[in-house]
């Protein structure tokens, strides 16, 4: 083809009837409306903006209506516009690049809200810069960082100097970054950063501990530090009434515990969950305690370790500890959600032996409230009742034995079996269904089927162990001689 048949724009439009022209001239003024407002990150505006477009007719609107409705978190409508809108290779170029600077800008958003300003900064700019040929203006540079910011009620960065980190109308932020950030750590964490830096620790606790909740097994150190400074510093949490605040059992714990130790004779003790070395101090053998962020004041015997991590982290980096060990006796007292001590039992359970014996502790609030897993009152077990109901649904091959103890029960476990992955392979769905069940139902806060701290159950149960261990009986054998016993195991009730 020679030159001068090359169809050019303009020839191309010559041959175009006036309607088609003007099509393309309000679809011109549309793009460089969508391309400015994009540059500004003014989502809101940029899909008011798009009420007016018909972007099955012109994909590169229709890729950033898309950019829009994803900071929006509007997946649904950009699948419908993606199956609608038949993009060619220019605009799926456009497309690309709009989706990458938008992962940018939420990031830049995340780091905002755990106030690494300059490290928001940069974000937004290298989204904004991301493909142009040139550097954007600083004014835009600097109008993307400024809406972004106010879209989650943050001050704009250039005021962080002087300015207060927060909008002084509390209120206002979490409104605003709540509808933004919905169920994502970073706005749990910009919580807990800002009520740490306003010293109300018993607001920076529940929200540490949601961080945690959320990111799980992955929750870095730093983040348990930051916890355990607002435990050290928290002057106590807000004080329910007499009910929601009551207490039960007829026999304190650390009591109870002492004597499973002296009938047991542990060879090895495990403990999730340290604190002040109470418990941990309980074993005459040789013994290991792990917590996140210890707050020992009790002496403890030369034979006992802690290890400063989350149960999480020791069972993915520290666990051969326990390989070569009988370990006889574990506790489990970590963190007072379901779905911790869920786990924590599954790795204990992995490295014990048939005949050890698991106790965990909390299993009974004694209001509804305690149970909440935000943290509401002075005493809290949080939804570790939970876990009781999840053993009894997916483990009936154990055998269990819930104490009435003070304040919160204590559940004894044996007849283990390591290699079970019952729990394990149905974990998200054990996790997902126990989370929507928020609330105990009356039995478990008035305790029934408990068994009184002095009930002779709870030293046969260990004569059993004992007796099992010497002749290396496995967890069946266990159980049978349990329900010779007693036919009434908690498991049947
Ligand atoms: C109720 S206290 C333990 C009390 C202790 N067992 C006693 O009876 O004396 C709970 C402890 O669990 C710890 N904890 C919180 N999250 C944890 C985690 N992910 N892994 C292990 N321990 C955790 C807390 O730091 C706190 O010290």
């Amino acid at each position: 083809m020679t030159a001068e048949h090359t169809p050019t724009k303009q020839s191309k439009a010559k041959q175009q009837p006036a309607k088609q022209l003007l099509q393309s001239a309000a679809s011109e003024t549309a793009l460089s409306q969508a391309a400015m407002l994009w540059g500004l990150g003014d989502w809101p505006s940029l899909l008011a903006a798009a009420e007016n477009w018909n972007p099955e007719h012109n994909s590169a609107l229709a890729a950033y209506k898309i950019a829009a409705l994803l900071q929006n978190g509007d997946i649904d409508q950009v699948k419908a516009i993606l199956a609608a809108s038949d993009f060619d290779v220019i605009d799926r170029q456009l497309l690309s690049k709009l989706l990458i600077a938008g992962v940018l800008n939420s990031l830049g958003k995340a780091r905002a809200c755990s106030f690494e300003h300059a490290r928001a900064q940069q974000l937004f700019e290298q989204s904004v810069n991301i493909g142009l040929p040139y550097t954007a203006p600083a004014t835009l540079l600097r109008a993307r960082a400024s809406t972004q910011l106010a879209q989650l009620g943050l001050p704009n960065i250039q005021q962080h100097e002087t300015a207060p980190l927060f909008n002084p109308d509390t209120a206002h932020f979490l409104q605003s970054a709540t509808a933004f950030f919905q169920d994502e750590p970073a706005l749990e964490l910009a919580l807990a950063d800002y009520y740490q830096r306003e010293q109300r620790f018993d607001q920076a606790i529940v929200h540490w501990q949601q961080v945690s909740a959320m990111l799980e097994k992955d929750t870095p150190q730093p983040y348990y530090e930051r916890l355990k400074e607002a435990y050290r510093n928290v002057k106590g949490f807000p004080l329910g009434s007499v009910e929601q605040e009551t207490l039960r059992g007829d026999i304190d714990k650390h009591k109870l515990l002492a004597a499973i130790h002296a009938k047991l004779e542990p060879e090895f003790y495990f403990e999730i969950g340290v604190q002040t070395g109470k418990s941990l101090a309980l074993a005459k053998c040789e013994a290991l305690g792990v917590d996140p962020m210890p707050l020992l004041n009790v002496e403890l015997s030369k034979n006992a370790k802690v290890i400063t991590a989350s149960s999480d982290a020791f069972f993915a980096q520290k666990s051969d500890m326990l390989l070569s060990k009988q370990v006889d006796l574990a506790f489990i007292d970590g963190m007072h959600l379901f779905e911790y001590a869920l786990r924590d039992f599954i790795n204990t359970e992995r490295h014990l032996k048939p005949c050890s014996l698991i106790v965990i502790d909390d299993i009974y609030p004694g209001h509804i409230d305690q149970a909440n897993r935000d943290r509401c009152t002075r005493a809290w077990t949080g939804d570790v009742w939970k876990v009781k109901a999840i053993l009894q649904q997916f483990r009936p091959d154990l055998v269990m034995l819930a104490v009435d103890a003070y304040p919160t029960g204590l559940l004894l476990i044996t007849a283990l079996d390591p290699d079970n992955t019952q729990l394990e392979q149905n974990y998200s769905a054990i996790v997902q269904e126990y989370l929507s069940k928020p609330l105990p139902q009356a039995e478990v806060v008035q305790r029934d089927g408990a068994v009184s701290g002095k009930n002779e159950q709870i030293f046969k149960l260990i004569d059993l162990i004992k007796q099992c261990k010497k002749q290396g009986a496995g967890a069946k054998v266990i159980q049978e001689k349990w329900l010779e016993l007693y036919s009434r195991g908690i498991s049947q009730q």
